[in-house]
């Protein structure tokens, strides 16, 4: 793992009031067989509502199967997970869905999401399109657009059913560098304007040290909540150990 630029750490020193946990995770087991070794061994994650959480952790750490718990995707082999928000977004990880064999314009994946929701009002659409910078983009086929606008109409759809709590799973990987501003932006709009609680999967540790209220750092098949600083500091002695040992 490296960090590229360090920014601020604007988002550290918030103050915390007591909030209502969103997402409670206790003594949670999981593995894809259902028996031992357990992918997540008695991990627990307490997110309270409006944070903005970075999620991070070695590739295969488990970080994609606990979204897909936190959604409902999967089960927990054991232990239980309560979600206070009744409307969540997610915007899954990009090779989970390849837009380049889809035949379908962005207005006609919107609509079908929109439908599949259940909600009436057509111009959330448009309104989302809108939100993103892509309105101008309602027709194009999705297999022509580049990485960054697939990620951003991805982000326009989990907007559409206003939900409290978004769950993003790597929404830089394969964007380029100016989308990449404009995606955490947006993102961090949501979540310091409209009071949206964020959970998002990293890779980019810029991004998830300049802009996380919290950093959940995956390890063993558990993890623990630090700030952003405490993560850096963490990863720079990290980083030194293996240094030394080398
Ligand atoms: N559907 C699945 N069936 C079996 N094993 C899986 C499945 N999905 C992921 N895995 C395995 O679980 C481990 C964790 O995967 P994942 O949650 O995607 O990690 P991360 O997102 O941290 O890279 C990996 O070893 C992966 O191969
Ligand atoms: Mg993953």
């Amino acid at each position: 793992m490296r960090i590229v630029r360090i920014c601020c750490f604007s988002t550290d020193i918030r103050q915390k009031k007591e909030v209502r946990p969103i997402i409670t995770a206790e003594d949670l087991y999981f593995s894809y067989t259902g028996a031992a070794p357990y992918l997540l061994d008695h991990l627990a994650l307490h997110i309270p509502d409006g944070d903005y959480v970075s999620v991070v952790g070695d590739n295969g750490s488990g970080k994609t199967t606990l979204m897909r718990l936190i959604l409902g995707f999967l089960k927990p082999t054991s232990g239980r997970i309560v979600l206070t928000a009744k409307r969540i977004g997610y915007v899954p990880q990009r090779n989970d869905f390849s837009n380049a064999a889809f035949p379908i314009t962005v207005f006609e994946a919107l609509d079908s999401y929109r439908r599949l929701i259940g909600l009436k009002d057509r111009s959330a659409i448009d309104d989302s399109l809108k939100q993103v910078n892509m309105a101008e983009h309602k027709n194009a086929l999705m297999g022509t657009l580049s990485g960054g606008q697939a990620q951003k109409i991805l982000l326009a759809r989990a907007i559409m059913g206003r939900p409290e709590l978004m769950i993003l799973d790597e929404p830089s990987t394969g964007v380029d560098m100016n989308s990449q501003e404009e995606i955490y932006a947006f993102i961090k709009r949501l979540n310091t304007q409209s009071g949206l609680t964020i959970v998002s999967v990293e890779h980019n540790l810029d991004a998830a040290i300049s802009n996380s209220t919290s950093i959940f750092h995956m390890t063993n098949g558990h993890g623990h909540m630090c700030t952003p600083r405490q993560f850096l500091e963490e990863f720079l002695n990290t980083s030194r150990r293996e240094h030394d040992h080398a």
